[in-house]
């Protein structure tokens, strides 16, 4: 009855794998091209057809894949590039290491995602200040729900904004039909083994319809190179995305529209089951949009108790993101739109276990210790 529950199964999901798992290892090994080999190409291709974008460019993680992209662009001192402030830190360090500014963007409260009106703020703020020029805008689809790009997308057009998409958390997420990796100017995931397309290591990818920036990104990825590895026309970096991480993705990618469909599922249930109490905060999904569930992320008055009280049941939770990064100490120096709502949610918010083998008896168990601790006022 208290035997501990993973946060994430990722064993359960290597155990459906199976043998084609493994021989598509062995074969990756036995092939002996183990940086960029054909089962990194064969992995572009079908990352692009499944977000419905024309190129993918695959590289070492998701931090590169968003810097790449920014670098690509020629975003460096004196730009701007919009940020939300509750997010994953790699979000805004990619644009302090390419030499911009990040400006700080409020998110919303129930769906985490940037705010399109904080957006408006952070933009007149630097046009009123004058001395960064608003360049990019990189809306997050955190824990694994798309932004609200039908609000931000107009914006981005009216202010000449680039708009890189931070699809780590989303990628095969939609909104209206359309798959987050495919929506902007460009977007980026990570494969870190956590994200819902995760590998076995690190790994990332770039995905864009611009033919021009795709190039750019392979000749980045790959120290600058021109039409032969030994001409170097730009600085570039060595991100490049193992075979075997191509190998793993390949069968994994089989699998993920059944796990989205399966990790939505766990989603609604948890929704239905904890959205009945009044003290509980649970996830709100915008009409027309599919998340990925990269986390479960509930709000509760008492955070540290409730996290206590079901550590004592063996069930885990974690806490993304405790501080939002216009209060990190690392990004002091950046400029920042009022963020009430990220200081507030950043204390109320913690994620449950959620993956798509979570099996309906474990998560009644989690269900019902939620609500012994923190449903109160029903
Ligand atoms: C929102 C977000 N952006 C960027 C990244 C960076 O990805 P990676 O860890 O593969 O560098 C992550 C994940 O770690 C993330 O969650």
């Amino acid at each position: 009855m208290t035997a501990p529950i993973p946060f994430i199964d990722l064993q359960a999901q290597r155990r459906r794998l199976g043998a084609p798992l493994a021989r598509a290892i062995q074969a990756a090994v036995e092939g002996g091209q183990w940086v960029l080999g054909p089962q990194v190409r064969e992995l572009e291709e079908k990352l692009a057809a499944f977000a419905d974008v024309k190129h993918a460019v695959a590289c070492a993680n998701g931090t590169d894949a968003l810097m790449m992209v920014l670098r690509a662009w020629g975003i460096g001192p004196g730009d701007a590039v919009f940020v939300p402030a509750f997010t994953f830190a790699a979000s805004a360090e990619v644009v302090a290491l390419v030499g911009a500014s990040p400006v700080f963007v409020d998110v919303l409260d129930d769906t985490y995602n940037m705010d399109p009106a904080s957006l408006e703020a952070a933009i007149a703020l630097v046009k009123r200040e004058g001395k960064l020029a608003p360049r990019a805008v990189m809306p997050v689809d955190l824990f694994g729900q798309t932004a609200d790009y039908r609000a931000i997308e107009p914006v981005a057009a009216r202010e000449k904004l680039l708009m890189l998409c931070d699809a780590a958390q989303g990628f095969g997420a939609t909104l209206d039909g359309r798959v987050a990796g495919g929506i902007g100017d460009a977007a980026a995931t990570s494969f870190f083994p956590a994200k819902p397309l995760g590998c076995y290591g690190d790994g990332g990818a770039s995905f864009t319809n611009d033919d021009g920036l795709a190039e750019l990104l392979r000749s980045i990825r790959m120290h600058g190179q021109g039409a032969d590895r030994y001409e170097n026309v730009r600085i570039g970096v060595n991100s490049r995305l193992d075979t075997i991480q191509a190998a793993i993705l390949l069968e994994k990618l089989k699998i993920f529209p059944e796990e989205i469909e399966r990790r939505d599922t766990i989603a609604r249930r948890y929704n239905e089951a904890l959205g009945q109490s009044n003290s509980i905060r649970v996830p709100h999904v915008i009409e027309g949009a599919r998340s990925t569930w990269a986390q479960y992320t509930i709000q509760v008055p008492d955070r540290a108790k409730l996290q206590a009280d079901l550590k004592a049941k063996g069930i885990p939770t974690a806490v993304y993101y405790p501080i939002p990064l216009s209060a990190q100490k690392g990004y002091a120096q950046f400029p920042s739109a009022p963020t009430p709502a990220s200081d507030r949610i950043s204390k109320t918010v913690v994620s449950l276990p959620m993956h798509p083998y979570l099996d309906a008896p474990t998560q009644d168990r989690i269900v019902e210790a939620v609500l012994e601790s923190a449903g109160g006022g029903r």
